[in-house]
């Protein structure tokens, strides 16, 4: 059985499709999805099929491309308000986004914000991090992240930055771009994150691995991520799924 940590299943892309999509991710032996409400759309829809389907968890937060429509005070205290549903079990994605050009000051306001709210309440994080690698880290430390620990999600950077997460109480995840024949760098983090910190995704619709690589993405897939990962450690697909399935459990304190 295997959990994919990071999936957008309320994405318009399976409006067509979705409850064949979740049936063929069930047929997949997939036994757990958190899917990610990021923004004041996908919120309510991630809420919705976390209350429908009994493996579907939730997660919700701010994501930075989307940090110039957070109203600040009002949005944190309705994700407050929804970290008391059982179903949610992590803030996020969070972090930050030099790719797109939301202001840098916006995004670091939003962030530190959530990252506090995350404390307080004892909740674990899950980090979005897009060219960002210097600030996303300087900004965990000085909020003190590693008292809530939490998820670096689809991990793209160095093992020097894997090491600073993995040393504040981050588990590393990959997801597709891990299976890509070019991904050297990806594939040699993953060989080196401890087995107790390591964890694997879909990040559907996006990011599909190969060999579906460019289109559209879905829980099942995550299968393809998990033998990637069992033959880069070397060791069986059963053991590599029982190992990020624990880690899964244990972060985000799923029974
Ligand atoms: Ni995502």
């Amino acid at each position: 059985m295997l959990i994919d940590t990071h999936a957008h299943l309320d994405s318009p892309k399976f409006d067509d499709d979705r409850e064949e999509t979740i049936r063929r991710a069930r047929e997949a032996g997939i036994d757990i999805i958190v899917n990610i409400g990021f923004n004041r759309e996908t919120i309510p829809t991630t809420m919705e099929l976390a209350e429908r389907y009994p493996f579907i968890y939730a997660a919700v937060g701010w994501h930075p491309t989307d940090a110039e429509d957070m109203r600040l005070e009002e949005d944190l205290a309705w994700i407050e308000r929804l970290c008391a549903h059982p179903k949610v079990v992590a803030i996020g994605e969070i972090g930050l986004d030099y790719h797109w050009d939301t202001p840098r000051e916006i995004q670091h306001t939003v962030f530190r914000e959530q990252i506090r709210l995350a404390r307080r309440l004892g909740k674990p994080i899950v980090i979005h991090n897009r060219d960002a690698h210097e600030d996303v880290v300087r900004l965990l430390r000085e909020q003190k992240a590693e008292e809530v620990g939490g998820i670096m999600h689809c991990f793209s950077g160095s093992w020097e930055t894997a090491k600073l997460c993995l040393d504040m109480n981050f588990d590393i995840s990959f997801g597709g771009p891990v299976t890509f024949k070019n991904a050297r760098v990806p594939k040699e983090v993953l060989a080196r994150v401890p087995d107790d910190r390591l964890l694997i995704e879909t990040d559907c619709p996006y990011l599909a691995p190969h060999p579906h690589r460019g289109k559209r993405n879905e829980p099942a897939y995550v299968a393809l991520v998990a033998q990637e990962a069992a033959e880069i450690r070397g060791i069986s697909i059963q053991d590599l799924a029982d190992l990020t399935s624990a880690n899964a459990r244990k972060r985000l304190a799923i029974p």
